[in-house]
């Protein structure tokens, strides 16, 4: 199976797995600070790690949950429960995110939603995709007709005020800022043309490696949060429909 296949199939068993524990009143543990981690998470990345290994076994991985294992030139990033609050809360708005990434440059990247079927994914050069369908980012050429969305760090409380201010910088510009609690999710909205704009501090490779490709892929643009070409160690980022990055930009709190 070619890296795209494998990081569909993979997403897909780990929705299984995701889907198995969903509202059955599992119990969460902390990561610290308010980043919660559950048995399910734990699953899914294993199932991940699982079906990549048996495609290629001399690979490296990157996981929330597992940390750093072999090979990092060719190395799977992998977000086994991106917005797990929302997983253990038992609102359907999570996904897993898995992207291949070789040599520092992401090749291709997928992110499901395995409650409401959504499957995302975008190989280098080859286009984004919903399912069979090809997206790509909004027209919205104005910020007063934008939808955007933000998130909250879990634990750092000086770039949470950083996105107070540019919510409020912003609110009264846009048309609405959304926090819908996963960050591979809002990307792919702003790749799929139906929110604008994206921004949030703190973020980490496996919540973005693959979104990041999928907003690219579909017409959009990313940087960090103070407008340089983003990778995914940036950390802060911002995703567009690439019109308006630059009115987004001058409204963020640069870090
Ligand atoms: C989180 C989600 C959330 C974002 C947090 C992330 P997790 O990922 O993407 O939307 O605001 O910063 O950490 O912890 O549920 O995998
Ligand atoms: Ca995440
Ligand atoms: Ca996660």
């Amino acid at each position: 199976m070619n890296e795209i296949e494998t990081a569909k199939l993979a997403c897909i068993k780990a929705g299984e797995v995701a889907l198995k524990y969903f509202r059955t009143g599992l119990e969460a543990g902390y990561k610290g600070g308010r980043n919660l981690v559950t048995k399910a998470d734990i699953e899914c990345e294993k199932k991940i790690r699982a079906v990549v290994s048996n495609e290629y076994p001399s690979h490296g991985f990157l996981g929330e949950e597992g940390g750093k294992s072999g090979d990092q030139r060719s190395v799977w990033i992998i977000d086994p429960i991106d917005g797990t609050t929302n997983f253990f809360h038992g609102v359907e708005q999570f996904a897993v995110s898995v992207a291949f990434v070789k040599e520092g440059r992401v090749m291709c990247g997928c992110v499901y939603n395995p409650v409401l079927k959504k499957l995302y994914h975008a190989q280098a050069g080859k286009g984004a995709w919903l399912g069979k369908s090809r997206v790509s980012v909004s027209k919205t050429a104005a910020l007063e007709d934008s939808l955007l969305i933000s998130g909250f760090p879990y634990d750092a409380p000086e770039l949470e005020d950083k996105t107070f201010k540019s919510m409020a910088a912003l609110r009264g510009k846009c048309r609405d800022i959304r926090r819908f609690g996963s960050a591979s999710l809002d990307m792919c909205y702003v790749a799929e043309g139906v929110c604008d704009g994206f921004f949030e501090y703190k973020l980490n490779s496996w919540d973005i490696a693959a979104a990041m490709l999928i907003v690219r892929e579909a017409g959009g643009k990313v940087t960090d949060i103070n407008g340089n070409e983003a990778t995914v160690d940036s950390g802060h980022f911002l995703a567009s429909n690439g019109a308006l990055h630059d009115a987004l930009l001058g409204n963020l709190e640069r870090v």
